[in-house]
């Protein structure tokens, strides 16, 4: 199993201060912050290039991809000045995603049988013509999935949105089942897994349930804690939770019984240990 650091907060710490300043040294830098990810252990460097530009810019990703040492993944949605952006700059990986300009952050999966029929698989094939892998964002749906493996993406990113969002028990165990019943059906299909989305210090123990998962993403709860901890330490802690399950191919064992500590984000979590029966 492996980690994905997503630094789009860190430019939005920047943007609450600088937003059209360019003199001056604007921070925090989401360069600094890739680096220190990479240090303590992070395995990709994920940022979000949207239309408007609300976190991070052009110029951070060019930057990035000469600086981040283990693996770029862009998140982008299928526009063509961003599309022909990623084919000039190639991430390592592409995460295509719907994006809406009200949105706080990424709200749904694409609806990739729509998105089939237009110019979905176009965008893809040029993705893949310069080197870049692409996965598509989508729910845990299996019609979504089914159409994903048509389309010729390499990897899904499931939704984990909703699983976080579960405020008991019986929700919790029906997100990991159709999250389980999704990753089962695309790793048949060829596909493979990743998730993120909502992910934290408290659930995340929670998601290693769900079979052959390659990368989490996770962004939001990361650099929250970072503002107290450091990244470093950050990126570590969040390390501890998901390295209890990794082999030498990335897919993950599943651990017998996993039993998250709290159940409800109402309560204070004492720890974000499992239990392992
Ligand atoms: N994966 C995708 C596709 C996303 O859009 C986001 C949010 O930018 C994340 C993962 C990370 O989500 P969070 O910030 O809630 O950890």
């Amino acid at each position: 199993m492996k980690l994905g650091v997503n630094i789009d907060h860190v430019a939005t710490l920047r943007q609450a201060r600088y937003k059209g300043i360019i003199d001056g040294v604007p921070e925090p830098d989401p360069i600094w912050a890739a680096n220190a990810a990479e240090l303590a252990g992070a395995h990709s460097i994920t940022v979000h290039l949207r239309e408007d530009r609300r976190h991070i810019n052009d110029l951070d990703v060019r930057l990035l991809r000469q600086t981040v040492q283990t693996r770029l993944n862009l998140e982008l949605a299928d526009t063509p000045s961003i599309i022909a952006f990623a084919e000039r700059f190639k991430p390592d990986e592409a995460c295509l995603v719907p994006e809406k300009r009200q949105e706080l952050t990424t709200e749904g999966g694409l609806d990739v049988i729509r998105a089939a029929q237009s110019k979905l698989p176009t965008t893809i094939a040029r993705l893949q013509r310069v080197g870049i892998k692409v996965s598509l964002f989508i729910d845990a749906d299996s019609e979504q999935i089914r159409a994903a493996a048509d389309t010729g993406a390499e990897f899904i990113e499931l939704h984990t949105g909703p699983y976080a969002n579960s405020q008991t028990l019986e929700a919790i165990a029906a997100e990991i089942k159709k999250l389980t019943a999704a990753a089962n059906l695309a790793h048949k299909l060829g596909l493979r897994v990743n998730a993120g989305h909502g992910l934290n210090y408290q659930n995340t123990a929670g998601i290693l349930a769900v079979p052959y998962l390659e990368t989490l993403n996770i962004g939001h709860s990361i650099i929250a804690r970072s503002v107290f901890v450091g990244m470093r330490q950050a990126v570590r802690d969040m390390l501890a939770i998901i390295s209890c399950v990794s082999n030498s191919t990335g897919i993950n064992r599943r651990p017998r019984l996993h039993t998250l500590r709290t159940t409800k984000l109402s309560q204070r979590p004492r720890a974000y240990s499992l239990v392992e029966n």
